[in-house]
């Protein structure tokens, strides 16, 4: 069983479009079941921001038994050299906003000592393969960033080459369960003022780009 993850409803339909003789599951969160390039797989949104993806990745993992699990959708890109369309497989992602500081921690550091959590290394590698995604760094945070100064902080702070509101969440959960899981993102806008507007017109075809590149590496999974 793979598992599919996206927050916003538009990505999700884009994945459900592709899932085959699909059957919705009751549940907490939005949930379908069916066949995905082939395989059995489910489609769960999450809704937006890192609460709703931990909760949503958790009970998902649990109800579905899954063995692997892709999160996807759009992102803001912090990296001058990315542009809107562009794939981007994260290598690792962190919480931006998490702050503790105060007691010595660095930015983005949990008490726990985690900050850059991994995604796995086989899926990410084949998404990066099967979709043509580049590697980099992404930046979880409970805020839309629409700031040039904001994201030029994030990205000098935590080398991060894109932003969004769950990849972080959802990798540390699916970490936890010991489930693998990679993380995709489209660049949809670049993080600074009037990128509400480029999200909003972007999003339907961002979302389609990334079901298809995930239908591609799921065809190829082992
Ligand atoms: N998702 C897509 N664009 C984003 C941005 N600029 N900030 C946070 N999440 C996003």
């Amino acid at each position: 069983m793979i598992l599919l993850l996206a927050a916003e409803g538009e990505e999700a339909a884009a994945l459900l479009r592709r899932l085959e003789g699909r059957a919705q599951v009751p549940g907490p969160f939005p949930a379908h079941r069916g066949r995905f390039a082939g395989r059995e797989a489910a489609v769960v949104q999450t809704q937006v921001g890192k609460a709703a993806a931990a909760a949503a990745t958790a009970w998902a993992l649990t109800a579905f038994r899954a063995r692997a699990a892709f999160f996807a959708g759009v992102a803001g890109a912090l990296a001058p050299e990315l542009a809107q369309g562009d794939l981007l497989v994260a290598l690792d992602a962190v919480q931006w906003d998490v702050d503790l500081t105060p007691f010595g921690r660095a930015p983005g550091e949990l008490a726990t000592g985690e900050r850059f959590v991994p995604a796995d290394p086989r899926l990410s590698a084949l998404l990066e393969e099967a979709a043509g995604a580049r590697v980099g760094r992404v930046a979880s945070g409970d805020r839309f960033v629409a700031d040039e100064r904001l994201a030029r902080w994030i990205r000098e702070t935590f080398k991060a080459d894109a932003v969004e509101m769950e990849g972080a969440a959802a990798l540390w959960t699916a970490r936890r369960f010991r489930v693998p899981m990679a993380l995709l993102r489209v660049v949809s806008d670049q993080a600074t003022a009037g990128s509400d507007v480029d999200f909003a017109l972007f999003l339907a075809e961002g979302s389609e780009r990334m079901a298809a590149a995930l239908e591609r590496a799921v065809a190829r999974l082992k």
